[in-house]
């Protein structure tokens, strides 16, 4: 066990961008230098250490940070004894060239390498700068209980697989996040029961590419496991549906949610599952990137428009109140016009709920990046991102009107920022629904009739 250590009494402020792997990630982070006697501290003016969690996904990502940096070097001018970490993302791909370029920057750690913290802070406070962006191939830091960082205390992410294996040729993420490996389930499960029995209402279980969650075990007595034969070698191993299976049973009252699901490895069995109990959310998130069979092909999707239109089919049949939603992306190298008018009507066909929409950006070191041309003009991408977000703003207006009258359940989340006398919280289907607050309390569960709806939120009134 390790003895926390009571030399350190120093502040610490994490600051977090990218995406949710990240957010809990952070909570990685404060509960390993939690354990070395740091405190956390929302305030940064009182911070002696402020870590920054990064994103690399996109090229204004890594701007946003920039400015950031800029941000922190005017606070160490004040404060001169003040530690600045950058850790995620960016830390990985830039590595010592951030400790060159930003001398605000005392420390770069990988998403790996956040073990190694404590002692790199100690050696920084001696005046020595560091780095560790070694990347592995088992860290799951699945011993870790990490700290809560959220406010609500209701809805929590919970990391059961890291890395990714995909090698989609714009991306960069396994670049900066290693191979795929997935957390041993016993871990997982521990911590959703801990969270549950802390009052959390909620978890989403976060990978990025959850369906190929895959835990093998040589070991015979794990009765959490099933069976398998292959190869002679008599193993166990628990795929994803398992694992939310066993996440669902942990109680009705706990909600299950997950992200990211991936096209070419959603399986109906998953699906199943998600019918089969009330307690796992009716909502999916599913990719395209694109609707050109071309484009996805060097995008190397590994699958194909009819084969994502057919996921959808499978969703609508399965899970018929299930809401989807997806990430587009728009101008990659050799889009056409009549590629874009392919996703277009890609977006049309599923109706979608909701859509994160992007222009591509070429990332250094992926295979886009190394053999296909940045062809398509900024003002191109520009018009192409209008017109997927023109058509998505009208396909959640869709969405939202064919939903008065209906009856959800909704998770209470927090208090109205429009007003201090209505709650707002989610349906099954993760679309954000306000109401009169009555005597609710955040974190019940209240039927809601919706009676209106504005272009981003469902309003309604309860009912018995
Ligand atoms: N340029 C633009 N968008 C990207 N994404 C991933 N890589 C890039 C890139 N190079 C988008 C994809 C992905 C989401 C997380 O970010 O749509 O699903
Ligand atoms: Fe998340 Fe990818 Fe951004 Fe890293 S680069 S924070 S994995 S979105």
């Amino acid at each position: 066990m390790s003895v926390p250590n009571s030399e350190v009494s120093q502040k610490l402020y994490i600051e977090t961008y990218g995406c949710q792997m990240n957010v809990a990630d952070s909570e990685v982070v404060a509960s390993i230098l939690k354990e070395k006697g740091y405190d956390i501290t929302e305030n940064i003016n009182e911070a002696d250490v402020i870590l920054v969690n990064t994103c690399s996904i996109r090229e204004n990502a890594e701007q946003r940070i920039w400015g950031r940096l800029d941000v922190f070097k005017q606070i160490k001018k004040n404060k001169p004894e003040l530690t600045v970490g950058v850790i995620g993302c960016m830390a990985e791909r830039l590595k010592e060239k951030l400790l060159e370029e930003e001398k605000t920057v005392d420390i770069v750690v990988g998403p790996d390498a956040y073990r190694e913290l404590p002692s790199l802070l100690e050696t920084a406070e001696t005046g020595q700068r560091g780095v560790n962006v070694i990347l592995s191939k088992e860290e799951t830091y699945a011993d870790i209980s990490p700290i809560r960082l959220d406010k609500n205390r209701i809805s929590a992410f919970v990391s059961i697989m890291r890395g990714c294996n995909n090698m989609c040729s714009y991306c960069i993420v396994p670049y900066v996040r290693g191979a795929e490996r997935s957390r041993n389930p016993e871990s997982i499960l521990k911590e959703i029961e801990d969270l549950f029995n802390k009052g959390y209402k909620e978890v989403t279980l976060i990978g990025q590419n959850v369906d190929s969650y895959n835990w093998e075990s040589e070991n015979e007595n794990l009765p959490a496991l099933s069976s398998r034969q292959e190869g002679g070698r008599q193993g166990k191993s628990l795929k994803f549906a398992q694992l939310l299976e066993k996440a669902a049973k942990i109680s009705p009252k706990l909600r299950i949610r997950f992200s990211t699901s991936h096209p070419k490895d959603m399986s109906d069995e998953v699906l199943y599952t998600m019918a089969m109990y009330g307690n796992i959310c009716n909502y999916i998130h599913l990719p395209a990137q694109s609707g050109s069979t071309k484009v996805l092909a060097e995008m190397k999707r590994g699958y194909t428009r009819e084969w994502y239109m057919n996921r959808i089919m499978a969703i609508r049949q399965i899970l018929p109140d299930s809401a989807i939603s997806t990430d587009i992306m728009t101008g990659f190298p050799g889009e056409t016009e009549e590629d874009h008018q392919e996703t277009l009507s890609l977006m049309e066909f599923v109706n979608y709920d909701f859509s994160y929409m992007f222009k591509y950006s070429e990332r250094p070191k992926t295979y886009a990046a190394r053999h296909l041309k940045d062809d398509v003009s900024e003002g191109t991408k520009s018009r192409r991102l209008t017109e997927i977000i023109n058509l998505q703003s009208q396909l959640s207006e869709r969405s939202k009107k064919a939903d008065l009258g209906k009856v959800f359940e909704v998770l209470v989340e927090g208090i109205s920022k429009k007003s201090s006398e209505h709650l707002f919280g989610r349906n099954s289907q993760n679309k954000v629904v306000v109401f009169p607050k009555n005597d609710f309390a955040i974190g019940d569960y209240v039927f809601i009739e919706i009676t209106e709806c504005t272009s981003a939120t469902l309003i309604g009134i309860p009912v018995k």
